[in-house]
């Protein structure tokens, strides 16, 4: 069996200051400081401490598995082999059919209760028409129903992580009228899932979701949707590289303008960043350099549950952002008229926001068309795009 200075020596060939790097992304993303770095390592590298993974698919497009796959740092052979231990994943493993089968069997009943099961896509509960038709027949696998298959792997596992927004809460395939009756892996099994929503979610979320358990020996602290409260807790508006613009009420309003080219705020072009919670201006995509609203593009709320009815129309702004001291129903409009219409009244205005930046715990309200939800905190970042 291998031990630990072999895979030290392979982690060392596939190259280790990379793969300290990405220990500091963790770390980073768990909100520890640099001093845990080595710890990260350490924990990752005790192969003796962690648990083996099945990565299972259901509805969904595998955007999850390539957001996984187009890991850098580490490589994928690395996040495989030494990082996340996948003992079976069908759209990367070599074996198929009754082979692949078989390691599946064997890896649940042999590793009853040690396993983590990572979950991609939705499970359809439906029925779908016609003579011979079972609940949950929209998705069938070997003659096993998605939901049939979910709770043989699930049932058993030591904790079942969800990733991707379809496996979190159903997904594109929950819209309305969501003919499949497709809902998410926890709601399905009613079971507890740890939530990892995006379309798709990022790779540092769920490796430091692992990670968080190979060090404190539990599962990371959540919200009421099951996200994890480290990747999860503060709104994209909140973090994001262009607030400044809508502090100063300075907004794009057609493609391709002169302030979509200053990178002015996307809100009048439909963004959904007030009313959505993701770090993924953090951790971001592409080797650490790309993200929607980087890119210039409106947030969507991927990372919502029913993104897809309750964020749409992606390209028209919710009017009912709430913005501190400006009013309840206040608009981007109202707020930018403010800011910018009368000089004295706008130097006043930024002196309240100011003032408010440095309130911490400050409760911004955001209503959407169906539910409201809290931040907790406001303080911003301002890193070049
Ligand atoms: Fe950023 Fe969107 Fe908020 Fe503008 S509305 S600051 S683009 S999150
Ligand atoms: Fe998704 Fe919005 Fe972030 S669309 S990746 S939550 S900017």
């Amino acid at each position: 069996m291998e031990d630990n200075s072999d895979r030290i020596k392979k982690l060392e060939g596939v190259d280790r200051r990379e793969f300290l790097s990405f220990c500091a992304q963790i770390a980073a993303a768990l909100g520890l400081s640099s001093m845990w770095v080595p710890k990260v390592a350490e924990a990752i590298e005790n192969a003796a401490k962690r648990p083996p993974v099945i990565w299972m698919h259901f509805a969904e497009c595998t955007g999850d598995s390539e957001s996984f796959i187009r890991s850098n740092y580490p490589s994928i052979a690395s996040l495989i082999l030494d990082v996340l231990s996948i003992d079976y994943h069908e759209t990367i493993m070599a074996a198929a059919g009754d082979q692949a089968e078989e390691i599946l069997h064997k890896a649940i009943t042999t590793q009853k209760g040690k396993y983590i099961a990572i979950c991609e896509g939705a499970i359809p509960m439906a029925t779908p028409p016609g003579p011979g038709g079972k609940p949950g027949a929209y998705l069938t696998i070997a003659g096993k129903t998605g939901y049939e298959i979910a709770k043989e792997v699930c049932t058993d596992a030591l904790a079942v992580i969800c990733v991707g927004t379809c496996s979190s809460y159903g997904g594109v395939q929950a819209q309305k009228p969501n003919p499949t009756g497709a809902v998410g892996v926890g709601k399905a099994l009613g079971i507890q899932t740890i939530n990892i929503p995006g379309c798709p979610h990022n790779v540092v979320n769920s490796v430091a979701t692992v990670v968080n358990y190979l060090l404190m020996g539990t599962l990371p602290a959540t919200d009421k949707y099951g996200r994890p409260l480290f990747a999860f807790k503060k709104r994209i508006h909140d973090q994001c590289t262009r607030r400044s613009h809508f502090d100063a009420g300075q907004f794009v309003e057609e493609w391709g303008s002169e302030e979509a080219k200053n990178r002015y705020c996307l809100y009048k072009m439909g963004c959904k960043g007030p009313q959505t919670y993701h770090n993924c201006n953090i951790v971001r995509w592409n080797q650490g350099t790309g993200w929607p609203i980087g890119a210039g593009h409106g947030c969507v709320g991927c990372s919502e549950p029913d993104f897809w009815d309750t964020m749409s129309p992606f390209y028209e702004r919710l009017e009912n952002v709430e913005v501190p001291f400006f009013g309840i129903e206040a608009s981007a409009d109202k707020f930018g008229l403010a800011l910018t219409g009368v000089a004295a009244a706008g130097a006043a205005a930024h002196a309240v926001v100011t003032l408010n930046k440095k309130k911490e715990h400050e409760e911004i309200i955001v209503h959407n068309k169906n539910e409201s939800s809290k931040a907790t905190e406001t303080d911003k970042k301002k890193e070049g795009e």
